[in-house]
């Protein structure tokens, strides 16, 4: 490609072309190309119109009652049906996860996707979130297989990377997922499209001399890169579809309670939230005009923001913690390669060449990225729900690095073991204030093989109780008989014929 082609190509972009005279063949092929594959009339129009907010607001209510459905108000028998109108849907072959698992990590500094980090913990294949969720897969489809031993379903899993988490998230998946003792059929991964950045005039920016700064362009981007692997998913007979963060230790991924919700209430979109506390900057799921959106802390405004309802909670009490499912349904009635959602900006700090052809590391935000957002597509749903869970249960985490002091690894860490203890207390465990203890991940999916099984064993008067002191030391003389005891005990619960439950 002649440089006059290329300058015609870059329009007003023309110092992109600058250091042209100084590039070997090989770097000039790599310009040319990225030059060739960008539509710069298309990334300017999306730096113009993301300079608007993308979806204005105009009256925002909170999400009703019977559309608010809270896991803390519900009889255990409720729990029960959800969780088993999951697990046979589950045990059907209809749930699929897909993990966002493109983002750059910024804020945690590391140059390895989050995903593939090892976490200290040593209960996951490869020891990282992306095996602790692979592990979560395979418990799921054997507690399905012994709830309907006439049903083979496996989940799909689908791991949506980026430019550069693409492949070592892949290198890492070639040992979680079979040491996980999932199929490799049933994981997809792709990658998501990435978009330029800009400095604050809207001018592309380079990261060296022939290479045009690009970033992922946003968890929104999921439904334009997933649009070609939907009708594979039909195939197989896919209905519901989990989409979840890759950072959150405590993400019970393809939550049969989740999909159960869905599958009694008919909804094409659920997603779930966590109770907002004031001043708490997270997002607010509520009605604006109707429609259901996610509002930022900021539009809520200081009035709305702590407005409390007559039963005490905020009434825009509804925090959103990135955890959607959707019917495949929903997708496939939008989702094609070329779909996208509005922008939103993000000021960050980006590194670039700058005219003398040094690289500058600026201390201070200089730059834009445009991000679409998954939560985006909410006001196509002709059937929203929203499900309340403890935010101590379900939602820990890592975004920042551990001088941060909040969402980093220790705290994802002392999450889990929390939860663990959680989970054991209610099985009757009595543990030493101060112990940590951790669950090998694939030994239970949310607790529930303990609250079965221990209970039981922990009665036993043979037992002295200094025994179960600590849950490691009981755990570890582990028997057939134990194991038998458990699968006893789920096999109550079995279904004959899975076919025939809703
Ligand atoms: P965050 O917004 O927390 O971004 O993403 P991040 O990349 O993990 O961290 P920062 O902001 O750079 O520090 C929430 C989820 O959405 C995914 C992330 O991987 C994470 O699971 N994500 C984000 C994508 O998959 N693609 C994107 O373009 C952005």
């Amino acid at each position: 490609m002649s440089l006059e082609k290329l300058q015609e190509k870059v329009g007003t972009q023309k110092h992109l072309l600058d250091f042209w005279n100084e590039l070997n063949e090989t770097e000039r092929d790599q310009l040319s190309e990225q030059v060739l594959s960008m539509d710069f009339s298309a990334c300017h129009a999306a730096f113009v119109s993301s300079a608007q907010p993308p979806l204005p607001i105009k009256e925002l209510r909170p999400i009703p009652d019977e559309r608010h459905v809270i896991k803390a108000h519900l009889s255990k028998d409720e729990v029960e049906n959800y969780w088993n109108k999951g697990l046979n849907a589950i045990a059907k072959g209809q749930v699929a996860a897909v993990v966002l698992a493109g983002g750059q990590a910024s804020r945690l500094g590391s140059d390895q996707p989050k995903g593939t980090l090892p976490l200290g913990l040593h209960i996951s294949p490869q020891d990282s979130l992306l095996g602790l969720q692979a592990a979560k897969i395979a418990k799921l489809e054997l507690l399905a297989r012994e709830a309907y031993p006439d049903c083979n379903g496996k989940i799909q899993w689908l791991v949506m990377t980026s430019k550069s988490t693409d492949e070592p998230t892949r290198k890492h998946l070639e040992k979680v997922v079979p040491e996980a003792g999932l199929l490799l059929e049933q994981v997809t991964i792709f990658s998501q499209d990435n978009i330029p950045a800009f400095d604050m005039s809207g001018n592309f920016l380079l990261a060296d001399k022939h290479t045009i700064t690009t970033s992922p362009n946003g968890n929104g981007g999921l439904f334009s890169a997933i649009s070609k692997y939907l009708p594979g998913l039909d195939k197989r007979g896919v209905k519901y579809v989990h989409v979840y963060c890759v950072d959150n230790v405590l993400a019970r991924v393809a939550d049969p309670i989740f999909t159960g919700i869905a599958v009694e209430k008919g909804a094409d979109v659920l997603t779930k939230t966590v109770e907002r506390k004031p001043g708490e900057l997270v997002g607010s799921v509520c009605l604006n005009d109707g429609v259901p959106r996610i509002v930022e802390y900021s539009e809520l405004g200081a009035e709305l923001e702590s407005q409390k309802a007559p039963n005490g909670r905020l009434l825009f009490c509804a925090g959103s913690i990135a955890n959607h499912l959707f019917t495949l349904d929903f997708l496939k009635g939008f989702c094609t390669p070329s779909f996208h959602l509005p922008y939103h900006r993000a000021l960050k700090k980006i590194s670039y060449v700058d005219a003398n052809g040094v690289v500058v590391k600026p201390t201070a935000p200089n730059g834009i990225k445009l991000e679409q957002f998954v939560f985006d597509v909410f006001d196509l749903s002709k059937n929203f729900y929203i499900f309340e869970v403890k935010n101590e249960q379900e939602f820990a985490p890592l975004k920042n690095a551990e001088s941060a002091g909040v969402d980093c690894l220790s705290t994802c860490r002392r999450s889990l073991a929390n939860e663990t203890r959680r989970w054991l207390k209610e099985s009757g465990f009595v543990l030493p204030k101060g112990l940590v203890t951790y669950i090998k991940a694939d030994e239970t999916y949310a607790g529930e093989v303990f609250l079965i099984l221990f209970p039981k064993i922990c009665k036993d008067p043979k037992i002295k109780p200094s025994r179960w002191a600590s849950f490691e030391e009981a755990y570890r003389p582990t028997n057939r008989d134990r194991e038998e005891t458990a699968l006893k005990c789920l096999n109550r619960e079995k279904r004959p014929n899975c076919k025939n439950e809703q």
